[in-house]
């Protein structure tokens, strides 16, 4: 389904505005680089089986339609952002082909161990893994595709990380991501519990300001969908020029 960038709005976001606020002093917070990283480094060794489940409602098949939507060709450079253990990895390997490369990023070490091995065990050999922050990371000239899988939202800055990209990325440049919303239309307590599976994995309602989506919506051409009923979303788009994105939320 495409659809066009009205779509992309969050009637939840203003009238969680303030509670969030709230939250963030007494509840759950956001988690700084540090937190995710120790975080994740903890969860590495669980994290393939832990997630398997939620592959299964839905989330895998919109990384499928996110990797669709980066239009790879042989010989394309594709970054892909907080790649963890690396599961997107031998699908983008494989549509580069031998002559193309890819990039993993990722805050946690442990979890790039475990896409080191998946690619050593597939024989993959046109991946670099970068133990990097992706808030300050600068993608090679000609990157042509940048995706971002259940990572981006994580950061409170990732529109201003879509911006950078907008700005270095050569015009036409495709980048896509998937990741979590709070679905407008659910009963406050389905959320809750909906959510509950999730909190291992450092999701909390902190992390509802966080709408990297919106930041997508104001690229070239964009494309939106959901699935599991709203609560997952696969925004992509084209770069262009930085100048009209400077009034980005
Ligand atoms: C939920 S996992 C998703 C992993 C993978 N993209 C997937 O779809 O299975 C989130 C990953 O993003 C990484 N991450 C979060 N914030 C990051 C940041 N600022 N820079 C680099 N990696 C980050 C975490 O370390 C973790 O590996």
């Amino acid at each position: 389904m495409r659809i066009t960038p009205s779509f992309f709005k969050d009637s939840s976001a203003k009238d969680s505005s303030a509670k969030d606020s709230a939250t963030k002093k007494s509840g759950p917070q956001v988690k700084d680089a540090e937190g995710v990283r120790r975080l994740y480094d903890r969860l590495a060794p669980i994290y393939d089986l832990a997630a398997k489940p939620f592959w299964a409602l839905g989330a895998d098949g919109l990384i499928s339609k996110a990797i669709d939507e980066l239009h790879l060709e042989p010989g394309s450079t594709v970054v892909d952002l907080g790649t963890g253990t690396g599961r997107n990895l031998p699908v983008l390997s494989k549509a580069v082909g031998p002559k193309g490369r890819v990039i993993g990023i990722d805050l946690s070490a442990n979890m790039l161990l475990r896409a080191q091995r998946r690619l050593s065990r597939l024989n993959i050999s046109n991946v670099t893994l970068l133990n990097e922050d992706m808030a300050t990371y600068e993608p090679p000239h000609e990157t042509s595709a940048v995706l971002a899988t259940y990572s981006i939202e994580m950061l409170p800055n990732s529109n201003a990380v879509l911006n950078n990209l907008n700005a270095v990325l050569p015009e036409g440049a495709r980048i896509a991501i998937t990741g979590l919303r709070t679905p407008s239309r659910w009963p406050k307590g389905v959320i809750r519990l909906a959510s509950l599976p999730l909190r291992p994995f450092g999701v909390n309602e902190s992390y509802r300001p966080h709408q990297p989506w919106l930041a997508v919506a104001n690229l070239q051409d964009p494309t939106y969908q959901e699935a599991f009923f709203g609560a997952m979303y696969m925004a992509a788009g084209s770069t262009k020029p930085a100048s009209i994105l400077t009034s980005m939320p």
